[in-house]
């Protein structure tokens, strides 16, 4: 069995792209600008937002954060969400979901300029991503591409089996596996036999939100595990799949955290970069 190295991988990503700000700030004297966005105060939200910011400042992007009250209306997020698809200096914006039940969630990724898209919700992105086009693409699911390239994990011909149909994490990574020649299969809550289609991976992604949900029974023998879960129980971290046990069977497994989770950030300066690459023709 070989883990998956998430801080290693993002690391080389970070790397990278920090290399291509310093290049940018030092050919055009512009560095690229992500914006985040918070509504009210839910503790894991804040973490992510703090993080984002930290990382942000580290690798040299101009970092802008909004915090906003709990109780912030629909009209008041449109109205600040048309003022950073004017700005300038805001190359990426990303508004950090759950929102509030008073505003409708779908209404405001609407309202951002695909442009400026960093996280790859908008129709116009997910369309593109659906069509088997360059875009930019939801950070979670292209993360955990670059794990598996990182790894020269094959996955022409494989079947893949994502656990979990969510606009963030399932349907974006069943057509980046699908682009890359996998076989797909989305499993949900309402799938018939999931264990069956489980075991028939190749490739498994769990993104499903339930602890240890994956257990040995589900998986085959020589199957790439791949734990998108972040559950926190008894105040510790942990994944969708039974890792102890599981990674007796892997031939590779992602373990949580310091899999997926690493991934997600580099992959969202990433694509900081690549919109400010777009916005100013570079
Ligand atoms: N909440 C949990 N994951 C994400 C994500 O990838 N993007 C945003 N905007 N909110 C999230």
């Amino acid at each position: 069995m070989q883990l998956i190295d998430g801080k290693k991988v993002s690391g080389t990503i970070k790397e990278r792209v920090a290399a291509r700000v310093q290049e940018l700030q030092s050919k055009t004297g512009k560095v690229p600008g992500l914006a985040v966005v918070l509504v009210g105060e839910d503790p894991a939200s804040a973490i992510y937002v703090r993080n984002k910011n930290k990382i942000c400042e580290q690798m040299g992007f101009q970092s802008f954060t909004h915090n906003l009250p709990a109780d912030t209306g629909e009209s008041q997020l449109l109205a600040l969400v048309d003022e950073l698809n004017r700005d300038p200096a805001v190359d990426g914006i990303l508004v950090q979901l759950p929102l509030p039940q008073q505003i409708n969630s779908q209404r405001i990724l609407e309202a951002i300029d695909p442009a400026k898209d960093v996280d790859g919700f908008h129709p116009v992105n997910v369309g593109h991503l659906a069509g088997g086009h360059k875009t930019l693409v939801p950070c979670t699911p292209a993360g955990i591409i670059e794990m598996l390239d990182y790894y020269k994990i094959d996955i022409e011909g494989k079947h893949a089996v994502i656990l979990g149909r969510s606009n963030i994490v399932g349907k974006p990574m069943a057509f980046l596996l699908l682009q890359r020649n996998a076989t797909v299969t989305i499993c949900h809550s309402r799938t018939r036999d999931l264990k069956t289609m489980a075991r028939s991976a190749d490739i498994l992604v769990a993104a499903i939100g339930r602890p240890g949900f994956v257990t040995a029974d589900m998986v085959q023998k020589g199957a790439v595990v791949i734990d998108v879960g972040i559950n926190r129980v008894d105040g510790k971290l942990v994944g969708d799949v039974a890792f102890d046990a599981v990674a007796k069977l892997a031939a590779y497994i992602t373990p949580v955290p310091g899999g997926v989770g690493p991934m997600t950030i580099a992959m969202l300066m990433q694509n900081t970069v690549t919109a400010h690459e777009r916005i100013h023709n570079l």
